[in-house]
């Protein structure tokens, strides 16, 4: 039986060496290594100002502090996304606004984002879903005719780009900052961590003095403000460091074993694979499709019990923010506020995917799906 995993990230002695090395200094926290791992990915996003922090939940903290988004404000933002870019929100008190998605980039729809805008309306935190950032130059020019703040997470988008008519836009370029999160399933990893690129220099500094206590200066025991501890060790930077040395072999054996599971399902009559757009240079997160509508709903988590019973690591990326339990409970939202969303997530399968994924894994993890699509099926027929 194969044991293929969701993912796993791609460690080389390369970034061992840098680790050990930082433990033979004696500089654990604050350093060089932090530094240098800003300045890469001030680089890679094209921004002024990056700020390492110790996760990416962390970074979209600061941003919102940052940005005076208080409790008298709305932030308009996805519903489907990992929890954390929607949770930023409520950690300033402020009212999250949901719109629905595009189904086919998995986007907020830019026509519902701008019909949701009203004057309580401080910010927009839109996610490049997978990686896809389909809707953001959009997005950035609605954000600025109304004078909104548009806070990028990008979490899952490091590395990608988009053309443009202005030329090419990096993401992690958009609006007024941006966040990337480098948990080890990420396009570049750091064990965790987070980074706030931006070019807004009052944005940098309060992000600066928010993840480290409140500081200003070097004073150690001087505090300006109520700040948190949301510092990236040395050890981590280091990590991210050779990540980022690394960073165009790591995307394109993404973009390799993307094509190989293009390759093996495209003529798949079950499913529906993620769309793929001339100008939008997808920074491949996860590789996530789509049962079609053959399937009933339910059968999708029936295909995951299957798969994983198999040997083969999947998850339903992502179940609806608005459906989770505590967002219920404090808004009532309810099955059916947000359709499309909830049509999609009812749908999706991410597979196994990862750098060292070899062709061998992608066709076994292919036979398996095709498998267990008939069988779930089958199932169903019968049941009647
Ligand atoms: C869209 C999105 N936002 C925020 C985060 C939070 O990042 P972290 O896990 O580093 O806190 C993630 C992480 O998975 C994410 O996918």
């Amino acid at each position: 039986m194969p044991n293929i995993p969701l993912s796993k990230p791609d460690i080389t002695q390369l970034e061992i060496d840098a680790v050990l090395d930082v433990l033979h200094s004696d500089t654990l926290s604050i350093g060089p290594k932090v530094e240098e791992f800003e300045a890469r990915c001030a680089k890679i996003s094209s921004r002024r100002h990056a700020i390492a922090v110790s996760s990416g939940t962390a970074g979209l903290h600061c941003v919102m502090v940052a940005g005076g988004i208080g409790p008298e404000h709305e932030v308009i933002t996805t519903p489907f996304s990992f929890v954390a870019s929607a949770n930023s929100i409520l950690f300033v008190d402020a009212k999250p606004v949901f719109v629905d998605i595009d189904p086919k980039t998995l986007n907020m729809d830019v026509d519902k984002v701008a019909a949701a805008i009203t004057p309580k309306t401080k910010a927009i935190v839109a996610v490049e879903c997978f990686g896809h950032p389909g809707g953001m130059v959009e997005l950035e020019q609605l954000a600025q005719k109304h004078e909104l703040a548009l806070i990028e997470d990008a979490c899952e988008g490091f590395g990608g780009h988009v053309d443009t008519p202005r030329g090419d836009r990096a993401i992690g370029s958009f609006g007024r900052a941006s966040v990337f999160g480098f948990y080890p399933n990420k396009q570049i990893t750091t064990g965790e961590g987070g980074m706030i690129v931006t070019d807004d220099d009052k944005i940098a500094a309060m992000c600066r003095s928010l993840r480290n206590q409140g500081r200003d200066g070097m004073s150690w025991l001087a505090h300006q403000r109520l700040g948190y501890n949301y510092r990236l060790d040395e050890l981590s930077a280091a990590m991210g460091v050779v990540q980022c040395q690394r960073l165009e072999e790591l995307l394109e054996n993404r973009r390799r074993v993307a094509q190989l599971y293009f390759d093996r399902l495209m003529t798949n009559r079950y499913l529906i694979l993620p769309t793929v757009m001339d100008d939008l240079h997808m920074s491949w997160f996860v590789f996530v499709v789509r049962l079609n509508d053959l399937f009933e709903p339910g059968e999708r988590d029936e295909v995951i019990r299957l798969l994983r019973a198999e040997g083969i690591g999947c998850n339903n990326y992502f179940p609806p923010i608005h459906l989770q339990p505590y967002m219920v409970e404090k808004y009532g939202y309810k099955a059916g506020d947000f359709p499309i969303c909830e049509y999609v997530s009812s749908r999706t399968l991410a597979l196994p995917f990862f750098t060292k994924m070899t062709e061998k894994q992608v066709l076994a993890v292919c036979a398996t799906l095709d498998r267990v699509l008939e069988k779930v099926l089958m199932a169903r027929k019968g049941r009647f």
